[in-house]
């Protein structure tokens, strides 16, 4: 005779470490709280954005539709490593970082996209808009980092995320340049 399988996962064991919780990571670094927050806002952007390339990779279409499809593509895998960074700096501080989308959405400063396509100029404009709040978060982020003596947290938002992201913002604002720029008299 064959008897039910029973779920060997208790889902209402209460979690070890609940969010919005520090516990004692760095010796050297206190009070990391301030620190935690701006992260996980940080992180809920880099995630939003993240996703939003993939979207974009998804749907995007015209003439350019190869080489944007590629580059949407490499951006997205670029924030996938950013996004893994800023979390595991938040769990070396001691917090607990954001993970799921539904959480993210909750979090994120980024408009929410339409479900349906756009023109690749529109997509264009709105990953530039999407990268400028994340920009504008991680500048001051450094400087929250920085007034708590956090150098490893202020070098993984400056030479991970920003530069990142600016290189980012380079390859996209190209895209919408009419003509080359004119020559200097
Ligand atoms: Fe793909």
């Amino acid at each position: 005779m064959k008897r039910a399988v029973e779920p060997a996962l208790d889902l209402t064991v209460p979690e070890v470490q609940p969010y919005g919780t520090t516990v004692r990571a760095l010796s050297a670094l206190q009070h990391s709280e301030p620190v935690i927050e701006v992260l996980n806002q940080i992180l809920g952007d880099a995630l939003t954005l993240r996703d939003l390339y993939k979207k974009h990779h998804w749907q995007v279409s015209g003439p350019t539709f190869y080489q944007l499809h590629l580059l949407f593509d490499k951006h997205h895998e670029q924030l996938a490593d950013l996004v893994d960074l800023i979390a595991e700096r938040i769990q070396i501080l001691g917090g607990i970082s954001v993970a799921m989308g539904a959480d993210a959405a909750e979090l994120t400063r980024i408009p929410r996209p339409p479900r349906g396509r756009e023109t690749p100029a529109a997509q264009i404009a709105r990953l530039l808009a999407a990268h400028e709040i994340l920009i504008r978060g991680v500048r001051d982020g450094a400087r929250v980092a920085a007034t708590h003596g956090d150098d490893g947290t202020n070098d993984v938002l400056i030479g991970g995320v920003l530069r990142t992201n600016e290189m980012q913002v380079w390859f996209l604002s190209e895209h919408l340049a009419v003509a080359p720029p004119s020559e200097c008299a």
